[in-house]
């Protein structure tokens, strides 16, 4: 079997262009286009070309970008400051904290202090709970963006063994309880888990997001599985590959996401959905 590729940059490209039709619909309607304010601190080099994608994204959509680049020695509390005044600020809709942050600021702190409602990267302890509980509010970007990919193939996930390698707050635990709320039996495997291989094997759904090139070999991947890659990992020689052996897994799997074309695009166009409907929210329900 070859598999079917999952194509995440052209469903970004569609997802962003009904962000952007109904940023002008708002636009139209006399309402002020959503606000995102965009929190670096510090400049890793890898953070500055995720923060640089969600900018362009925005101005792709017709969203108003806000951008806050703090130096590198900024104290937490002028960061918790900067929060208090973007949470009281009504043009702003949604607040991005960039991860990680130098090493005196405590990033829960940070986190917890962002208005759950203006949350638009889903990382509060409010928004993990209501995804928790079954009651999604504003939800974690790649999680949400796989979700929608996931549904694009018309698999039905019911029942199916889906099987989550990492156990990030950013990724791993949140995609597990996006899978349960799909339906699938859900297995998280982290740094601990002793028969990894195994674990792989038995997954009909499979998503990777530790950021380790080569991790599950392609002869893990069961036969007409879904493989999900969240990795993005720069080789010496300037390829950029996922977590899975590509080549080999595609021969095995049933669907694949490419590294890159894959997962990357649909988190950045999940962003743009979210700030997009907590501007709706505050403005006209
Ligand atoms: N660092 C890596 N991924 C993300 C993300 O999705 N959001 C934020 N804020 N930081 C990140």
């Amino acid at each position: 079997m070859t598999a079917k590729l999952i194509d995440g940059k052209s469903l970004a490209a569609a997802t962003k262009a009904r962000v952007r039709g109904e940023v002008e619909a708002m636009v139209a309607r006399g309402l002020r286009p959503p606000g995102l304010a965009v929190i670096m601190v510090g400049a890793n080099p890898a953070s500055e070309i995720y923060v640089r994608h969600k900018r362009n994204a925005c101005r792709e959509c017709g969203i108003l970008s806000v951008a806050h680049d703090l130096d590198a020695s900024c104290s937490q509390n002028r960061l918790l400051e900067l929060i208090d005044q973007l949470n009281a600020d009504p043009a702003i809709d949604g607040i991005l904290v960039q991860l990680p942050l130098p090493g005196h600021i405590e990033s829960p702190a940070v986190v917890e202090r962002i208005d759950p409602t203006k949350d638009v990267d889903g990382f509060h302890p409010y928004n993990v709970g209501r995804l928790a509980q079954r009651r999604p509010f504003i939800r974690p970007c790649t999680p949400l963006g796989i979700v929608r990919l996931i549904e694009q193939t018309g698999l039905d996930t019911y029942g199916r063994n889906a099987v989550v390698v990492g156990a990030s707050n950013i990724v791993g635990r949140p995609m597990a309880l996006e899978l349960l709320l799909l339906g699938a039996t859900t297995t998280i495997c982290h740094r601990f888990t002793f028969d990894l291989e195994d674990q792989v094997r038995r997954a009909e759904i499979l998503v990777v997001a530790v950021g380790k090139p080569g991790l599950v070999k392609g002869e893990w991947i069961r036969e007409g599985a879904m493989v999900i890659d969240v990795g993005m990992n720069r080789l010496p020689d300037g390829k950029l590959v996922g977590d899975v052996e590509f080549e080999t897994a595609r021969q095995r799997a049933g669907w694949i996401t490419p590294v890159p074309g894959g997962v990357g695009p649909m988190t950045v166009a999940m962003l743009m959905s979210n700030t997009l409907e907590s501007a709706l929210r505050r403005q006209e329900r």
